[in-house]
Parts: structure tokens; C-alpha cells; sequence
């Protein structure tokens, strides 16, 4: 096999795309604004395809996925073929152009799912390697790569971020025992996926009833992790949340945003803030606060994948307004019984399914639970 027929196998090109997404993927949570991009240098001469660098962007201002794979690779770039989850950019930001890098590593082909809809880059990453002499080769793992980077796309097209709803449901279809106690759903395998969750958002959302019932502290607890918490964000229009709570207690810690309103009671503001918390304000909406608003304020304040966990009450909110773009559920064969919170607060779960704009795209099963994701068609 020569060095360019073994460089043109689609189905090589794939399976380097997805080791060059996976890459990528490990950083979400760290790199926002910027998107979450891996990279990979891969030698296809000689004994056949050889991976010499790897590289994952690191947070903003440190370099781009692709500077590091090259630098690993070293010379042994030159004639390489380059993975990258995203097309490279093309215009100084807090770092130089990568691809000049590519261009001086002398790397001979580039591969990527599409081209970056950031209008500073918007294929002239592509054009300036073609210009260069860099055969590239475009629309590897497009649809992977789409929800790969669903933060960074839905941030430019609509100025929000991805949203995620998770839920943990029981077999009766509630989230919370009577009288909106809190009752524990998810088994151990569920429980850290939706830990992992955390460690790959930028904030995770809560509405205060879920915050007086359940008393959470919201941060990311796998071992090695801890420091990955996302920003804590609270819809709480009367500030009602408690000054002795887990979440204000360690609002100093771990960053702890409290949405508000018009009307609050201004006396409340203080105390909060006294405890490292930001209180901010948005606009109200007939169901509490303007949920768009609120997402569209962590949008410009640099997040681009948000976690809500509930409750029933903005998870309804939230399947209403077709804001969320990507729904987890987690359905555990426990019983709740009457007087239960059911999942969507007077929305039928089946709702999800049916009468609103999402398809399950994923089925599979965790210790005793099954989880479903949905994505926003
Ligand atoms: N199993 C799970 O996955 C899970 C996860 C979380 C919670 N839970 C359970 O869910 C129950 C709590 O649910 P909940 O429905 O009472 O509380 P929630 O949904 O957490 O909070 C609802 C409150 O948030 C405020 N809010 C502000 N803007 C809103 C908007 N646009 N839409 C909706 N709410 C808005 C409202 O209070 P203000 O008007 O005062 O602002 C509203 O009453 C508990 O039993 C808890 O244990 C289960």
C-alpha cells in the first residue's frame, strides 16, 4: 500500500477522527469559550499508520490542540497526515494562527468534519492550507463532530449554549417522593455518569425548589475530578435560597450564580453576595424567570454547555420551550408511588417523545438503570 492510498482509506480516516474527538471531548468543561478540539499526528508511510502526536486545546490562552500534537510529533510531521476534530483556525487570537504551525510542520494532508461556523475562521483555515499546498480533506464525522461541539455551534448560530436536561426517573415516572422529599433514584453506574456530566459542563442549573428540597452541593465527585465543578446557577426569583445551605456555605469555593428578578427582596441580596455568591438579574417570564434570558446571559458570560438538573418545575419549563438541546434520562426500576413529583410537573414524560422536537438517539443500560438521550431534531 502506498504512502497516499493508505492516507485515503475512508474508513482510517474515520476511526482517527473519532480518537481525535474523543481527545477533544476529555477538555470540555476547561476550554470554554473556546471549543473543546483534538488532534492527532499520524504517520501512514512505513509499516502503516502510526499515531507520533497528540494534542487537546487547553484552557484560554494556553495553545490549540494542533500546536501540541505537532510539537510532539516533532519533524517526523513532515509528510503526516493531521486529525482534527475542528477545522484549524486562521486568524490571531489570544494564540497564533494554527495554521501557520501546520503549514511550517510541513504535515501533507489535513483532515476535518466540517469547517468552523466561527466567523473569524468560516473555511479560511481550509482555503489558506489548500493555498499552502496541504491536501484537506473535510466532512469526516460530521454528524459526531456536530455534538461533539453542539456548545460552540449553538453559541455562534443562536447565541445560547447547549443545554442539557438530566433527570432521574423512577419506574412510575417521578423525581421526588411526596411532599417534594428528595429520594435517591439513579444506582451507582448512573450516578457517576451524571457526575461526569458535571465535570464536562460550564454551569449547572437548578430551580430553587429543587435547591430547598434536596440541599445540593452540585459539584463534580469523581476521584481526580473534584477541582472540575462547573458554575453553580440557582433560578430563585424571591432569593429565597438559604444562607446555611450546602450552596451558599461553599459559594466561595465554587463559583455560585443566583438568578433573580425584578421584586426580589433587596435585602436579600447583600447577605448573599457576603457569601461569594453573584446575584444577577433577568427578566421575568409568566413561568418564573425568562429561562431564554438566563441562558443567553450564561452564553455571553463565556458558558457553552449547561447542565440543568432539575427540577420538575424548570425541567417543565424547559421541554416547553424547546430550549434544551440535549435530554438525559435516567429511568431506574424504583417505585415512588403516589403523592410523587412527577418528572415534568403536569407535561407527560411521553411528552418528550411525541409532541416535542426530540429523537432518542441512544438506548443503553447502567448497573440496574436504562438511560435514554434525546437530541433536539
Ligand atoms: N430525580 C431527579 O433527577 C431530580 C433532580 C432535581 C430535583 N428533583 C426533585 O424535584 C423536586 C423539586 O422540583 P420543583 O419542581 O419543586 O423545583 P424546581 O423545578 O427545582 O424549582 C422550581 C422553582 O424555580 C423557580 N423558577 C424560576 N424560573 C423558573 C422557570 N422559568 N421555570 C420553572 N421554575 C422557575 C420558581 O420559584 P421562584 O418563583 O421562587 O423563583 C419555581 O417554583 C424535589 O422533590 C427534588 O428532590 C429530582
Amino acid at each position: 500500500v502506498t504512502a497516499a492510498g493508505a492516507a485515503a482509506d475512508p474508513e482510517l480516516d474515520r476511526r482517527y477522527m473519532a480518537a481525535a474527538l474523543r481527545l477533544g471531548r476529555r477538555e470540555l468543561g476547561l476550554t470554554s469559550p473556546n471549543p473543546a478540539v483534538g488532534a492527532l499526528v499520524v504517520d501512514t508511510r512505513g509499516e502503516g499508520p502510526r499515531i507520533i502526536g497528540r494534542g487537546a486545546t487547553r484552557p484560554p490562552g494556553g495553545p490549540h490542540a494542533e500546536r501540541l500534537a505537532l510539537a510532539q510529533a516533532g519533524e517526523a510531521a513532515r509528510g503526516a497526515t493531521l486529525y482534527v476534530s475542528l477545522e484549524p483556525c486562521s486568524h490571531y487570537g489570544r494564540t497564533p494562527p494554527c495554521v501557520d504551525a501546520i503549514l511550517a510542520a510541513g504535515v501533507r494532508r489535513v483532515v476535518t468534519p466540517f469547517e468552523d461556523p466561527n466567523p473569524l475562521v468560516c473555511g479560511q483555515g481550509h482555503a489558506a492550507l489548500r493555498d499552502g499546498g496541504v491536501e484537506v480533506v473535510t466532512g469526516i464525522l460530521a454528524e459526531e463532530a456536530r455534538r461533539a461541539h453542539a456548545g460552540h455551534l449553538r453559541a455562534i448560530a443562536e447565541a445560547l449554549p447547549h443545554v442539557v436536561l438530566k433527570l432521574a426517573v423512577s419506574r412510575d415516572g417521578r423525581i421526588g417522593g411526596p411532599g417534594r422529599t428528595p429520594r435517591a433514584i439513579s444506582g451507582e453506574e448512573s450516578l457517576a455518569l451524571a457526575h461526569m456530566l458535571r465535570v464536562e459542563a460550564d454551569a449547572i442549573l437548578i430551580g430553587i425548589g429543587t435547591a430547598l428540597a434536596d440541599d445540593p452541593q452540585l459539584t463534580a465527585r469523581l476521584p481526580g475530578l473534584e477541582k472540575r465543578s462547573p458554575i453553580r446557577v440557582v433560578l430563585d426569583r424571591s432569593l429565597r435560597l438559604p444562607l446555611d445551605g450546602c450552596l451558599a456555605r461553599t459559594a466561595a469555593a465554587t463559583p455560585l450564580w443566583v438568578m433573580t428578578g425584578e421584586n426580589a427582596p433587596a435585602d436579600r441580596r447583600g447577605p448573599l453576595e457576603a457569601a461569594g455568591a453573584a446575584v444577577l438579574d433577568v427578566p421575568l417570564s409568566p413561568e418564573g424567570l425568562d429561562l431564554e434570558a438566563v441562558l443567553r446571559l450564561l452564553c455571553a458570560r463565556g458558558a457553552r454547555y449547561v447542565l440543568v438538573e432539575g427540577g420538575a418545575r424548570v425541567a417543565a419549563s424547559l421541554v416547553r420551550s424547546g430550549l434544551a438541546t440535549q435530554i438525559v434520562l435516567v429511568h431506574a426500576p424504583v417505585e415512588i408511588g403516589a403523592g410523587g413529583v412527577d418528572a415534568l410537573e403536569g407535561l407527560p414524560l411521553g411528552a418528550i417523545d411525541r409532541a416535542f422536537p426530540y429523537a432518542l438517539v441512544e438506548e443503553r443500560r447502567m448497573g440496574r438503570d436504562r438511560v435514554r438521550v434525546y437530541w433536539r431534531k
